[in-house]
């Protein structure tokens, strides 16, 4: 469980697997191995099915968040004249066509294509997927549990997605696969400020970001020692 933010569904998720689990006993766990989500054979499908589903206000718009930021846009980036003056100093001549910038300007740049459900053309730009890993399993569970939930599903209450089915928590080392130092444009990394430009949290989870102030301790550790630490009253 990562530290750096403040889940609060912690405590609820850890209650309904319990209570899975119980009742996996009682159907004489005939169930199990229907529950457990399967790593193997989890596609990237791309963030335009993402959209499908989350996309409504009442569970925090996503995908209406994602766009506006620059993360949507990062291939686009790439083909102005800011990243050809960029490129040049790297000897690339078109840094949308070199896979040294694409790299960290895509998503799920690497893997292999059996890996991926969505077509290149649809994994430009740094996607959801980039940070959640892929999401077809995720896909597939909610589009059952919206069938079998009918016609009036509530919608007041979040569903509980069990543990593997889709990556929930991203910590600082996976934002630093592309933001770091190979980055012809880098700038240093503090996780809470720039997590807080990018977060897209569900009203009704509670989560929020916490603020460098009082997650980061003023140590030699803190990268954000610079921005947040320096705003704290130093301890004697
Ligand atoms: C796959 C690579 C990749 C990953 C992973 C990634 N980023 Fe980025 N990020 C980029 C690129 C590329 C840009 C620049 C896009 C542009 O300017 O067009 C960017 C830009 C940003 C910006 C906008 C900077 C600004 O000044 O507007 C923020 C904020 C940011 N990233 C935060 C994060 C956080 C927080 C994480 C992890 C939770 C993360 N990024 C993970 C590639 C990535
Ligand atoms: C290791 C990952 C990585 C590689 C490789 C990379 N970029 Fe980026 N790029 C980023 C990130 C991350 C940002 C966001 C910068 C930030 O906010 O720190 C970015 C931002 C940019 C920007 C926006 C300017 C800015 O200051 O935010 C341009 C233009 C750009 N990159 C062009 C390129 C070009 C051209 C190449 C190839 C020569 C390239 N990038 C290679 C990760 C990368
Ligand atoms: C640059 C990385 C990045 C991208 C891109 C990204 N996310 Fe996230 N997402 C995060 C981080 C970081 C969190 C907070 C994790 C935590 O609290 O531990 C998060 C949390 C979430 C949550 C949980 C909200 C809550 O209230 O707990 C959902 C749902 C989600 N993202 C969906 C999406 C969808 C859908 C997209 C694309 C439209 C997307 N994310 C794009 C990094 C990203
Ligand atoms: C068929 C609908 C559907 C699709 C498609 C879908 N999701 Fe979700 N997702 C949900 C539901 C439902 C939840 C549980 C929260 C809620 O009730 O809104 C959820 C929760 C999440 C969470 C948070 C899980 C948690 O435990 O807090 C993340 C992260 C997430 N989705 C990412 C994605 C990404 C990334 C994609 C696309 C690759 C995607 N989702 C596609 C329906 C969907």
């Amino acid at each position: 469980m990562s530290s750096l933010v403040m889940r609060r569904s912690f405590g609820l998720r850890f209650v309904a697997i319990a209570f899975a689990v119980v009742a996996s006993i009682g159907l004489g766990l005939a169930q199990g191995d229907k529950a457990a989500p399967k790593a193997a054979g989890n596609k990237y499908i791309g963030a335009d099915k993402c959209k499908s589903c989350h996309s409504s206000e009442t569970s925090g718009n996503q995908h209406g968040k994602w766009l506006a930021t620059a993360h949507a846009k990062a291939f686009e980036k790439l083909g102005t004249d800011e990243a050809k003056k960029l490129g040049k100093e790297k000897g690339v001549d078109d840094p949308q066509k070199a896979d040294a910038c694409v790299k960290c300007h895509v998503t799920a740049f690497g893997v292999a294509a059996t890996e991926l459900k969505a077509k290149p053309e649809q994994l430009k730009n740094v996607q959801c997927e980039a940070c959640h890993g892929p999401g077809e399993n995720h896909m597939k569970a909610r589009f059952a549990a919206a069938a079998a939930a009918g016609d009036n599903p509530d919608t007041s209450k979040r569903q509980v997605v069990p543990e593997g089915e889709i990556k929930v928590e991203v910590e600082p080392k996976d934002c630093k696969v592309c933001h770091n130092d190979q980055s012809p444009s880098f700038k240093p990394f503090c996780f809470h400020e720039r997590l807080e430009k990018i977060q897209h949290y569900d009203p009704r989870s509670g989560n929020k970001v916490e603020s460098p102030l009082t997650a980061c301790p003023c140590d030699d550790k803190c990268e954000c020692k610079k921005g947040a630490c320096a705003k704290l009253p130093q301890k004697q």
